[in-house]
């Protein structure tokens, strides 16, 4: 067996820690190559002592050199660089053979896409990417050769109950619709009335999932089944329409296909991000991932129900989003963005988010997403239109 190299974009979050953990499991498959992170210099520190990869990246210069003391006191010969260009030398690095891509949002694009293009094994976790430049990411992937595995619980377990050559549209296999679980939040059941006066700490307190702050909004709010949504479509090769949303509150059943036939195949696990990471780091093989077995006599019941669009309208949106094509995916996004973060500082109320992200998309014109440039530029108008917004209200 040989050594895999693996950079891990986004190492400090929820994706990168579990990552490492299951990493951490199995010393003589994976080293760590690079680990980045944003501002989290003492926790990046932590990972670099435990994980002694060749490369560290943060933001700034500052964070950076901070932590070359700390890393020279420890002597460790640990290299650290700053900045979005480092995020890209070390995603495309010769010596990598996976990149995990765990930063959260539009920043994860650039990094992304560079290891998509340099071939490398990529374990998606990172859905905005995909969101924003879909058409462009998914024929990449083709022209370069890369290896791509979703990591979201719900597209790794579609990627589990298809033949392992889906490309070319879902009824050459068989397939006549995915069903794309959703928890339904920790929202699930309110009224549109009652959704107006909650506090981020309400809506971080996923009922099942720990994850990272913006997340877990997305996920109260439903944009994260939107956003999962699109990124179905390009993974899968599927039309919107041949995808159902289902509410399942216990999260046991991460996701279905069903087949022409009548058969449905599931894949069940514990919510535990380690599952889907182990799966993608060593596909076509199996690996202990460090997760509980499934207890179906303590789970004793599995319940299913459509999505309330009218109380989180964001579904809606990002469904119309990728039915209006090209920039428009990259607007909602990056609309969405601004919203939460100014919803977790207390700058705009829940229902706010889907208003801001809807009066964002009307304002923005729809164009074709041919190039990176249009889609970097539609996010940085969209962002704009959206602080414009928020500043006027
Ligand atoms: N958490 C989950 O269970 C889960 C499940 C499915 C998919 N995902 C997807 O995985 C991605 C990561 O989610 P998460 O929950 O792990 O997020 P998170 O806990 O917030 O972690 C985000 C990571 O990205 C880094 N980062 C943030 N902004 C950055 C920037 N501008 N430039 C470079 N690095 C930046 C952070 O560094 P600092 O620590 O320094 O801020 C941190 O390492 C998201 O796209 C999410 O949708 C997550």
């Amino acid at each position: 067996m040989s050594l895999r190299r693996v950079t891990v974009l986004g190492a400090t979050g929820s994706i990168g820690t579990s990552t490492l953990d299951v990493i951490g499991r199995h010393p003589e498959r994976y080293r760590v190559h690079a680990l980045t992170a944003h501002r989290s210099r003492e926790a990046l520190l932590a990972l670099c002592l435990r994980h002694r990869p060749a490369v560290a990246v943060l933001d700034t210069e500052e964070d950076a050199a901070w932590l070359r003391r700390q890393l020279a006191e420890a002597q460790l010969a640990t290299e650290v660089r700053a900045g979005c260009r480092a995020l890209v030398e070390v995603a495309e690095a010769s010596e990598v053979d996976a990149v995990m891509s765990a930063i959260v949002g539009a920043a994860g694009l650039l990094p992304t896409l560079a290891a998509v293009k340099a071939g490398k094994r990529v374990l998606l976790a990172n859905k905005e990417a995909l969101v924003m430049s879909g058409a462009l990411f998914m024929d990449a992937v083709t022209r370069h050769g890369a290896t791509l595995l979703p990591i979201d619980s719900e597209h790794n377990a579609i990627y589990q109950c298809l033949p392992s050559e889906h490309r070319g549209g879902l009824g050459r296999h068989g397939v006549t619709q995915l069903l794309l679980t959703a928890s339904g939040g920790p929202f699930r059941g309110w009224s549109r009335d009652g959704l107006a006066s909650v506090t981020p700490d309400q809506a971080c307190d996923h009922p099942n999932w720990s994850m990272g702050r913006k997340i877990s909004v997305d996920s109260a709010t439903l944009m994260n089944k939107g956003l999962e949504l699109i990124e179905a479509c390009w993974l899968f090769d599927a039309r919107a329409d041949q995808i159902q949303v289902v509410v399942h509150p216990q999260s046991v059943i991460h996701s279905m296909a069903a087949y022409s036939d009548g058969s449905v195949i599931a894949q069940l696990g514990n919510p535990d991000m380690r599952t889907p990471i182990a799966y993608g780091l060593a596909w076509p093989e199996r690996i202990d991932a460090g997760v509980e077995a499934l207890d179906l006599f303590r789970i004793a019941r599995l319940d299913f129900e459509p999505a309330d669009e009218r109380a989180f309208p964001c579904l809606r949106l990002a469904r119309e989003a990728m039915a209006a094509g090209g920039t428009a995916p990259a607007v909602l996004n990056a609309a969405n963005e601004v919203a939460v973060e100014a919803f977790l500082a207390g700058r705009l109320g829940f229902t706010g988010i889907g208003e801001l992200v809807a009066r964002v998309r009307d304002a923005r014109p729809v164009e074709a997403a041919d190039d990176l440039e249009t889609i970097l530029e539609a996010d940085a108008l969209a962002r704009q239109a959206a602080y414009a917004r928020l500043a006027r209200q």
